[in-house]
């Protein structure tokens, strides 16, 4: 039996979203719904593991993805050692839900709506998250409802998890610093992601206040 084959399909290696089986779906979701999908193609496995390299994994607690799509960004946290068990992601889309869900059957995949995320992980989130890593394509939302997925991530996270994001546009999809709610935080950029297509930037948000309690 080779090595793949003796593993539990969990612990297999895991497809990095650009199969041309993804691409296609990816595709079709974007055609049915440009608005909501926010790019033609899944992202690259540079800027994946940009995305799930850029935040400490220690510490007990969810790691929170919001807009996995096909799951590049989520192979990429497996990849880096995050065990499957602690991933919990919100998607819109019921047939990337169903994708996500046979290939991370250890993982809870969420439908729904993370621009109300509160709502959406109701009962889902007893621990807070130690990171919140989101693919949504923010730009296409208007800043309140910007706003709101950083203000609802910080609450449903650690005071110091961070909250990653990424964006085919060159200026940050939210401020830079200042106020969600009443959470005062600040950002960095990581440098350009030039080997993917379209070339993206990655942000990390924090909570300025990061005791825990
Ligand atoms: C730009 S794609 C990124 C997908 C994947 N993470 C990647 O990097 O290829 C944005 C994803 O966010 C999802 N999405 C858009 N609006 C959403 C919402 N309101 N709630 C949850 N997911 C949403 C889309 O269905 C899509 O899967």
């Amino acid at each position: 039996m080779s090595n793949l084959a003796s593993k539990r399909p969990s612990q297999q290696r895991r497809p990095s979203g650009s199969s041309l089986a993804d691409q296609a779906r990816f595709f079709k979701s974007w055609f049915e719904n440009p608005g909501r999908a926010g790019a033609i193609s899944p992202s690259g496995p540079f800027l994946a593991r940009t995305m799930a390299g850029c935040f400490d994994i220690a510490g007990e607690g969810p790691i929170l993805e919001l807009g996995p799509g096909t799951g590049p960004v989520t192979a990429a946290l497996i990849e880096r050692g995050i065990a499957e068990s602690r991933l919990v992601m919100v998607e819109y889309d019921p047939t990337f839900c169903t994708l996500l869900r046979e290939r991370y059957p250890e993982a809870k995949v969420i439908q729904g709506d993370a621009y109300d995320l509160m709502k959406t992980l109701e009962g889902h989130m007893p621990v807070p998250a130690v990171a919140i890593v989101s693919s949504l394509p923010l730009l296409l939302r208007p800043p309140h409802d910007r706003q709101r997925v950083l203000e609802h991530s910080f609450r449903l996270g650690r005071p110091d998890a961070p909250y990653v994001q990424f964006s085919y546009g060159l200026k940050s999809p939210l401020p830079r610093s200042g106020l969600a709610g009443d959470i005062a935080y600040n950002s960095r950029r990581l440098p350009p992601v030039l080997l993917n297509v379209p070339p993206a930037h990655v942000w990390v948000f924090n909570r300025l206040q990061q005791e825990i309690p």
